[in-house]
């Protein structure tokens, strides 16, 4: 059956209209889908025989950052259009505006503030110390105007703050309707290709992580960038990439004066190396950045046998503490049991497990951990230590992060660091 409705908010199809949508529950999202072409594109077919066809050196527009441009894949791609997504008040326009001041030392860019007036936009330019010539900011917010505005004045890079607050008057919906999303982006990618200059757009994203209206946006863009924040720090990936690789991180913290990118961010959660009992540390990826986190455990007898977690799933806590129980046969049951992942981080990844494992063993015994011992491996119902994705690199930033002895599961692991391999976790404890 024809699919002839979708989900503004998930992006779901269906052949009917509900009132509600069946896949998310949203109320009043199911929309039209409308397939009118509405803008003529001038085809012109190209045809070579593919050892003929020479592609020049696509000159990469730099963000001012080393480590966005390697989120860009190595600078920005001149006729691309890349999405940059993130929940309201992030930091997407901050990001986009230094950004723009970057690039408008080589050149025009223009950024359309959709959302805020020029006001606005002058109010946090003076905190970034933005006064560039090259820098021009407009309010417009119809599509059309705006793609002509890129193919006349020819900027060396366009923003557009954001693709749900711009509309055209071609398209009889709603501005923010999954129609004018659609149209909107399909009109900057044209205009991007082109024309051969770098768009960006701004989309936000509601509380379930998905790209508010539209997760189709994701299929039409080249590049889709998200902002997401972990213990007060933001952190910009890749999610998507027609031009490079989907593996790089920068994270980037919010001052008075804007954004800035941190060199070397793994170590940034460590806290002041207090050896004190129940403290175990452990590498977890963020995006895809090996962040080094520090996991504490508090065991109070005085309790009713409550667990609580934060940062941390407290099931999986209950389910690690029964495994320490009847694996090495330690109290826990009976007792309150709280475990934190300091600086407000918070892991969904089974790779800290050995570190929530000897946080509690540590506890418990009422016992410090050497300060220098990181712990990485997933624990099975049987007390076995398990392989987790990425060993290798949450091993070197262990080593490079200076931790001195790395416990790990036993495995073949291609690492010039010296591990102790763990088969079943009642050897960790004796090891710590
Ligand atoms: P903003 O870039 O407007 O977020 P988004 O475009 O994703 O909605 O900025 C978000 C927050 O950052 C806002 O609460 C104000 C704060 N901020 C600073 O702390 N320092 C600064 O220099 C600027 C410009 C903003
Ligand atoms: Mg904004």
């Amino acid at each position: 059956m024809k699919q002839k409705f979708v989900c503004v908010e998930c992006g779901y199809k269906t052949p009917k209209w509900f009132g509600k949508c069946i896949s998310c529950g949203s109320y009043g999202t199911i929309e039209e889908i409308n397939e009118k072409k509405t803008v003529k594109i001038d085809v012109s077919v190209n045809m070579q025989p593919i050892s003929e066809i020479t592609v020049s050196d696509q000159v990469r527009i730099k963000t001012g950052e080393n480590s966005i441009d390697e989120v860009f894949g190595g600078g920005i791609v001149p006729g691309s259009l890349s999405l940059v997504a993130g929940a309201p008040g992030i930091g997407k326009s901050t990001m986009l505006l230094q950004i723009a001041k970057s690039i408008a030392d080589g050149g025009k860019v223009i950024y359309f503030s959709a959302e805020e007036s020029l006001g606005q936009i002058k109010l946090r330019a003076d905190r970034l110390n933005i006064d560039e010539n090259n820098l021009i900011i407009s309010d417009a917010h119809d599509t059309d105007y705006i793609a002509s505005v890129i193919e006349s004045k020819r900027p060396l890079a366009a923003i557009v703050d954001s693709i749900q607050t711009v509309s055209s008057a071609n398209i009889s919906a709603v501005t923010g309707s999954v129609n004018q999303l659609r149209y909107s982006t399909n009109r900057f990618l044209e205009t991007a290709k082109k024309n051969n200059i770098p768009v960006m757009i701004v989309g936000h994203v509601t509380k379930g992580g998905l790209i508010a209206g539209p997760k189709l946006l994701e299929h039409m863009v080249d590049a889709v960038l998200i902002v997401e924040e972990t213990g007060g720090y933001k952190i910009l990936r890749a999610i998507k990439n027609r031009f490079g690789a989907i593996d790089q991180t920068a994270i980037m913290q919010m001052t008075e004066n804007g954004l800035i990118v941190l060199d070397s961010p793994e170590g940034i959660f460590l806290g002041d190396a207090i050896d004190a009992p129940g403290i175990a540390r452990s590498i977890t990826i963020k995006g895809n950045q090996p962040l080094a986190i520090e996991i504490e455990s508090l065991v109070s007898p005085y309790g009713i046998g409550k667990s609580t977690a934060i940062g941390f799933d407290t099931n999986r806590l209950i389910m690690l503490s029964a495994i320490i129980e009847k694996q090495l046969k330690m109290k826990i049951l009976g007792n309150d049991l709280y475990l934190n992942i300091t600086g407000g981080v918070s892991v969904d990844e089974t790779a800290v497990d050995l570190a929530v494992c000897a946080s509690i063993i540590s506890a418990i015994r009422n016992e410090p951990i050497n300060m220098n011992y990181a712990f990485i491996g997933e624990v099975g119902l049987a007390g076995e230590v398990r392989l987790v994705k990425s060993m290798e690199r949450r091993i070197a930033s262990a080593a490079r992060l200076g931790f001195t002895d790395i416990f790990v599961p036993q495995a073949n692991l291609k690492t010039d660091v010296f591990l102790h391999k763990i088969k079943f976790l009642d050897e960790l404890a004796g090891y710590i």
